[in-house]
């Protein structure tokens, strides 16, 4: 099994909020594709995990576009796309049924987590700067 993408303070965005979220985040995501490597996706504990792993997700996005929209950030109809992109990658774990291979479980979940990290890392961080230099923490 792959190894668990964790939270560093090389991707912290400096946003106390964002920060915190992102933490959150990352964590579901480990939990959750430990629970579907050993119990597979029909468990109703991994269910009620995904859903909460896309609503808090959904919910996080809306803040950060809320942010957005209020201070008429200039790159966000990119990072907006983004967002778009991996919820509807998240959503996709819901018919997971059919990669009943371990193995393709895990590839999934390292795109996931690679690619929500880059996101943070890259996408956020460059967020981060701008919320600071219109005075949110
Ligand atoms: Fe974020
Ligand atoms: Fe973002």
């Amino acid at each position: 099994m792959i190894d668990s993408i964790l939270w560093t303070t090389e991707i912290a965005t400096g946003i106390i909020w964002q920060d915190y979220q992102h933490k959150e985040l990352l964590e579901v995501i480990n939990t959750l594709r430990e629970k579907v490597s050993t119990e597979g996706n029909d468990d109703s504990s991994t269910k009620e995990l995904l859903d909460f792993l896309i609503f808090y997700t959904g919910d996080h996005f809306g803040i950060e576009e809320g942010y957005m929209d209020l201070l008429k950030y200039p790159e966000a109809e990119h990072h907006k796309g983004q967002h778009k992109e991996f919820l509807k990658n998240i959503e996709a774990l819901k018919n997971l049924s059919s990669f009943s291979v371990e193995i393709k479980t895990d590839a999934l979940f390292k795109d996931l987590a690679r690619w929500f990290y880059k996101h943070i890392s890259k996408t956020d961080q460059r967020f981060g700067v701008f919320l600071q230099a219109n005075g949110i923490r």
